[in-house]
């Protein structure tokens, strides 16, 4: 960690401050428009046409209505959105925490926010008596799975190698949504 990440990571613990610049909430229902704009515009085109409608229906309004606690959302000064984390504790098992989007703005990125983020929402479930973290990508998405390990996490075994050697769980979301699948111990 760097002089700056040491900055973000100790003003992620103010509510309601990230950084000098930033703000961090819970998302509400009413945040439902901006963050489909988010999810059509910040992936730079990753899965082509087909891509941002598919990435846009992965968030739907109910996460901002029943998942709100868990998630968090970025604002700059003038109120526009500069990123945002939408998590959950599992229901299911007791022991995990997940990640299921994020996403930081493109003039954004690089900056420390995501792993800000990441952090908060790691501390938050390991509050709630979680002792892992899972989350899940496209094995496409190069830059998320570059991000994602160098925040700790591992790849799990697959059933085929991709490119680059990621293991892929082929057909894992329905035919031909190929994920490849991450697990952090926290
Ligand atoms: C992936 C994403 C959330 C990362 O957020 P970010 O704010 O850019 O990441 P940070 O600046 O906090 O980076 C944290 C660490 O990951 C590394 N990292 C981030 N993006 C990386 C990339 N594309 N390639 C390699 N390393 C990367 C950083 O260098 C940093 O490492 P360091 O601590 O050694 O400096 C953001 O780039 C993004 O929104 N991407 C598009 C959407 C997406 O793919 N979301 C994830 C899947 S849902």
């Amino acid at each position: 960690m760097d002089d700056a990440d040491d900055a973000i990571s100790e003003l992620s613990a103010v509510p309601g401050r990230l950084t000098d610049e930033l703000t961090v909430r819970h998302p509400v229902p009413a945040d439902h428009a901006r963050l489909q704009v988010a999810l059509a515009g910040w992936w730079g085109g990753l899965g082509g046409q087909a891509g941002a409608p598919q990435r846009q229906l992965l968030v739907p309004r109910l996460f901002l209505q029943h998942f709100a606690g868990t998630s968090f959302l970025v604002e700059r000064p003038d109120g526009t959105l500069h990123a945002f984390l939408i998590g959950f504790l599992s229901q299911t098992d007791p022991d995990t925490a997940y990640i299921h989007f994020a996403g930081v703005c493109p003039d954004g990125k690089r900056g420390g926010v995501g792993s800000a983020l990441y952090r908060r929402f790691f501390a938050l479930a390991r509050e709630a008596g979680r002792t892992r973290v899972r989350c899940i990508t496209s094995p496409d998405n190069r830059d998320s799975i570059a991000y994602h390990t160098r925040m700790g996490f591992r790849l799990e075994p697959g059933d085929r190698t991709g490119d680059d050697g990621v293991p892929v769980h082929a057909d894992y979301d329905g035919p031909g949504l190929d994920r490849v699948s991450f697990v952090r111990e926290l």
